[in-house]
């Protein structure tokens, strides 16, 4: 299924509004994946976060269309949203799967093409929100020319390719630094290292999307651990 193509004054879907945890699947057990997405959907959460490798971009190789299309269905008709984060080289060459198979945004690293400005356009004529992701070593300038493209903007707080690595202390000031660069009406999305220490600060330097992963499928129990992070990033 695909959507009406998308512009600046699309509206947001309601489950991307707000300060929102998105739990990702990357650190979940595959082999009960939808059980752990509707464990963590009964405990509130609403953006599922989707992490594609391609063994170029990063190191490792995940998952792709197919498995997004296995918990499509299951996240929309719960009233959930699913954040594609693809850390690939020539992003533009899939982004039309991914849409066919039930992406609601789709974010590119600004690092893996010369054409941020072409694919957050081709994204959005495929009805889902444009995202723009930076290194931890890339400047959040690199995002300037690209107002009004832009639906979310994803600021790395660890280097790409793992979960479980340690939060770059840095981070704050850089979502400050975007949050000004980009405006009031950009998702700002941080991925990396992301829970209870630090999520309240981060909703306070103007990140409105939190990436967890081992922070919550790492846990004995994913719902509390979804619930705890999101009253941390509350508190503000
Ligand atoms: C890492 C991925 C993250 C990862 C975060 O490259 O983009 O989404 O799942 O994992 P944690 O929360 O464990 O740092
Ligand atoms: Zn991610």
């Amino acid at each position: 299924m695909t959507n009406q193509p998308r512009n600046a004054e699309t509206p947001v879907p309601e489950a991307f509004q707000g300060i929102r945890i998105a739990p990702s699947i990357l650190s979940a057990d595959f082999a009960k994946l939808g059980a752990q997405v509707a464990e963590v959907m009964e405990a509130g959460a609403r953006v599922i976060h989707f992490d594609v490798m391609d063994g170029q971009f990063v190191p490792p190789i995940t998952i792709g269309p197919l498995v997004l299309s296995g918990i499509a269905d299951q996240v929309h008709d719960a009233g959930g949203v699913i954040d594609v984060h693809l850390m690939i080289e020539n992003p533009d060459r899939q982004f039309e799967d991914f849409a066919k198979a039930g992406a609601d945004s789709i974010i590119f690293h600004e690092e893996a093409t010369p054409h941020a400005h072409r694919c957050c356009h081709a994204i959005r004529e495929l009805g889902c929100l444009a995202g723009v992701a930076i290194n931890p070593g890339t400047p959040v300038d690199a995002l300037a020319e690209l107002n009004g493209m832009l639906d979310e903007v994803l600021v790395m707080t660890v280097n790409p390719g793992w979960g479980g690595q340690p939060f770059i202390e840095t981070s704050p000031d850089k979502v400050r630094r975007m949050r000004s660069l980009v405006g009031d009406d950009v998702l700002i999305e941080v991925d990396g290292g992301v829970g209870t220490k630090n999520a309240g600060m981060m909703a306070e330097a103007g990140a409105t999307l939190m990436v967890a992963g081992s922070a919550i499928f790492g846990s004995d129990d994913p719902a509390q651990a979804y619930r705890d992070i999101t009253s941390a990033a509350e508190i503000r």
